[in-house]
């Protein structure tokens, strides 16, 4: 039996090799995925940037950085207790929306990272992410913070940091749908937080 990592790890391989859709000609680097193998919270955004394309990890320019902070606040980390993915695991050009054609064709390898994680909370950054995977017509506007329940895990869609970045009136939403989260955490995974200091 491989471990988590092990399965991840080669998972990653694999996905390095992908040429499913086009989008797999213009890039510089699959973006795979960054965050511990036994991660019980998986943030899932929506496609690589410029910077997560040149650098193959997710969520590293500037809506990154704002990611980082907001995840910081709640005692997560992409290093040692969260885990973060996208949608689309190559860079669409000048960074428009992935096409469903797109997320199709990648759908699969999120699928199967989740399968091997086994996420307890799903965190949805961004509409491209929410309308995939919790329902098509979640509005984000509307519904960020709520909190659903899919095949057992619970899900949550909130504001894309990059929205927030062009929307700067959103954050303290955005910070409430983060305590709100964290609270969901401590209830219902409060192993999130196990190594931290008392
Ligand atoms: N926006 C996303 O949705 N994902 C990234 O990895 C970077 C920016």
């Amino acid at each position: 039996m491989h471990s988590r990592q092990e399965q991840l790890d080669a998972l990653r391989e694999e996905c390095l090799r992908c040429s499913q859709c086009p989008l797999s000609a213009q890039r510089r680097q699959v973006v795979f995925g960054v965050g511990p193998a036994d991660a019980r919270v998986l943030f899932i955004g929506e496609g690589p940037g410029e910077y997560e394309d040149l650098y193959g990890e997710p969520f590293v320019g500037a809506a990154g950085r704002l990611l980082d902070k907001m995840m910081a606040a709640i005692d997560l980390d992409r290093r040692t207790n969260a885990y973060i993915a996208n949608i689309v695991k190559c860079r669409p050009p000048h960074n428009r929306d992935p096409l469903p054609v797109e997320q199709d064709r990648c759908l699969p390898w999120l699928r199967q990272q989740f399968g091997i994680l086994q996420p307890e909370i799903v965190v949805c950054l961004g509409r491209i992410a929410a309308c995939r995977i919790i329902k098509p017509d979640l509005r984000i506007t509307r519904e960020h913070g709520r909190y659903f329940r899919k095949g057992g895990v619970i899900m949550t869609a909130m504001f894309h940091p990059a929205a927030i970045l062009r929307n700067p009136s959103d954050k303290p939403a955005a910070f409430e749908d983060f305590l709100r989260l964290q609270e969901t955490i401590l209830r219902h995974c409060p192993s999130v937080y196990e190594h931290l200091d008392p």
